[in-house]
């Protein structure tokens, strides 16, 4: 009765030509290593962060450096996005086989593949690096002077009288699992996806926006192999001692949100604030929720999803919040499509097969199972949160291919490996033009409507 809907105007604009855009774009390899000055496109870099507030923009977007040279088949782009989700979700998994209950940090295995990007500002006088953001992820790492297999645009430490590095006895080494001590002081190994990085552990002030962090700490890549790394390093968001929000606590109280822009939004329209700010009137909050065996995480309370009008029938436990064995449902800005536990997406797919009507389905197109060659009636996806009802526009619930023919329920289901560590993804996609609202301290996230595309 609260739902919360993008008005059909808001969400009819979006979405339809940014897939459409981004089904064309997307490149074998997403973050591979360029010869090109690696900065914004020109015509983009409007430099409009201000105050605790930083643009945000897509991978794939006309702005990034990162965008690829030669475009694939709208089926293979999205078997390839699959695929890097598959990646990340083992990542996401797997956290929880770690013996020892700690945060992720640099050291363990950690996330693939995150898609949108910042402005970061590096050192004194400022570096300036396009860094991915990742609300799973603790620690930021960014590639160093002298880094074997980084991507050409580097930081250089000597440039920046403020930078120290950080000894091997400091307390901020003990943070990181394994760390051994380098010709620099405090090193380790971390993986990501299928990137090893080997990093010391530094500091030096970080500027986001208007705000200068002093002695802030983040790993300096000094190796990598693989395609997994974010040519110009990563922000991490995540729930750890490392990451941003803890060590900003002062200043940011643990609270940011964002708007995921849509891959066309040239003009950065798409948002990261850091720390309070007002509250858009329509916001709904559901609670946060913290899972001990996958402590980096955002988990809420997840119990439903209505199709339409039909609340559809899922077995509990596969939507369950259970401490034990870390199952539960996550926001996450990096996964692309939602993935939800087998027996949820059969359930809600089998009832928005029933009410669109079983004819001229396409099993399986790009990797999805749910797809039609005519133009079809679709009934709403509504997620039921403890305390907040959020239904999908269309935009964020179905993609087309390029010429439109085709239309794709645009969530999949996914087995980890580890079959007691279900784990329900809110994806990227999923929360386009949605203000996502990370608030700690209260314990609970709030969604509302904002067309930033
Ligand atoms: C969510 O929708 C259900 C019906 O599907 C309704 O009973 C419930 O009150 C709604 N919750 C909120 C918070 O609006
Ligand atoms: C790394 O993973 C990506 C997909 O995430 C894949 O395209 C690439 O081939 C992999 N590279 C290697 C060297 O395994
Ligand atoms: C950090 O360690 C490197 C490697 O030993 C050294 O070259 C550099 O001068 C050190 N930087 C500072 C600021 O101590
Ligand atoms: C990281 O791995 C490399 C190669 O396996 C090894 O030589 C190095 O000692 C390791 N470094 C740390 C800090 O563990
Ligand atoms: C990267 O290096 C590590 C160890 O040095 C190796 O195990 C891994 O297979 C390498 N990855 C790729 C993609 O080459
Ligand atoms: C960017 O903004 C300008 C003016 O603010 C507008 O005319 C233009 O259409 C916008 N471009 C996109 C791609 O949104
Ligand atoms: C559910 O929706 C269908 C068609 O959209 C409608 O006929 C039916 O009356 C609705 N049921 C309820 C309980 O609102
Ligand atoms: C959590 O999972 C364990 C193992 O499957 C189960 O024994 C326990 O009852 C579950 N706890 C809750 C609260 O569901």
């Amino acid at each position: 009765m609260c739902d919360i809907v993008l008005t059909p105007m808001q969400a009819s604009k979006s979405l339809f030509i940014a897939m459409k855009i981004l089904l064309s774009l997307t490149p074998l390899i997403l973050f591979q290593f360029f010869s090109l000055v690696q900065g914004l496109n020109p015509k983009c870099d409007v430099q409009d962060d201000h105050g605790s507030s930083l643009q945000v923009f897509h991978v794939l977007s006309p702005c990034s450096p990162f965008k690829p040279s030669n475009p694939l088949s709208w089926e293979d782009s999205v078997l390839h996005l699959q695929a890097k989700d598959q990646v990340r979700l083992q990542s996401l998994a797997s956290l929880v086989d770690d013996r020892s209950i700690v945060p992720t940090a640099p050291g363990r295995k950690i996330i693939h593949s995150p898609t949108y990007m910042v402005r970061a500002k590096i050192g004194n006088p400022a570096q300036t690096l396009l860094m991915a953001i990742d609300n799973s992820n603790d620690a930021s790492w960014i590639p160093c002077t002298g880094c074997e297999g980084c991507s050409s645009t580097l930081f250089v430490p000597h440039k920046s009288p403020t930078f120290k590095n950080i000894s091997c006895y400091a307390a901020e080494c003990k943070q990181i699992p394994n760390p051994t001590c380098g010709d620099s002081g405090c090193a380790f190994n971390l993986t990501y996806g299928n990137s090893s990085i080997e990093a010391d552990l530094v500091q030096d002030t970080i500027t986001l926006a208007s705000d200068p962090l002093p002695d802030y700490t983040f790993a300096c890549i000094t190796k990598t192999n693989g395609t997994s790394t974010p040519p110009q390093g990563l922000l991490g968001l995540g729930r750890g001692p490392l990451s941003l929000l803890s060590q900003t606590q002062n200043l940011y109280k643990f609270t940011f949100s964002y708007c995921l822009p849509n891959i066309k939004s040239l003009n950065f329209s798409g948002s990261l604030t850091l720390g309070p700010s007002a509250l858009p009137k329509d916001i709904k909050f559901t609670p946060l929720l913290k899972n001990p065996r996958r402590s980096s995480l955002y988990y809420v309370n997840l119990f439903a999803i209505r199709v339409g009008n039909i609340t559809v029938d899922i077995p509990p436990p596969a939507l369950a919040f259970n401490r034990t064995t870390g199952a539960g449902t996550i926001f996450d800005s990096g996964t692309v499509y939602t993935r939800l536990a087998e027996p949820v997406y059969d359930a809600v797919r089998d009832e928005f097969r029933r009410q669109v009507g079983a004819k001229d389905i396409v099993t399986s197109r790009g990797g999805f199972d749910t797809c039609y060659t005519v133009p079809i009636v679709a009934p709403t996806i509504t997620f039921l949160f403890e305390g907040m009802n959020v239904t999908l526009p269309h935009d964020n619930a179905l993609i087309h291919n390029d010429d439109g023919s085709i239309t794709c329920l645009a969530m999949a289901s996914w087995a980890p490996d580890n079959v007691n560590s279900v784990l329900n993804v809110i994806a990227n996609l999923q929360q386009q033009n949605y203000r996502v609202l990370y608030d700690v301290p209260n314990s609970r996230i709030g969604i509302s409507p904002e067309l930033c595309s």
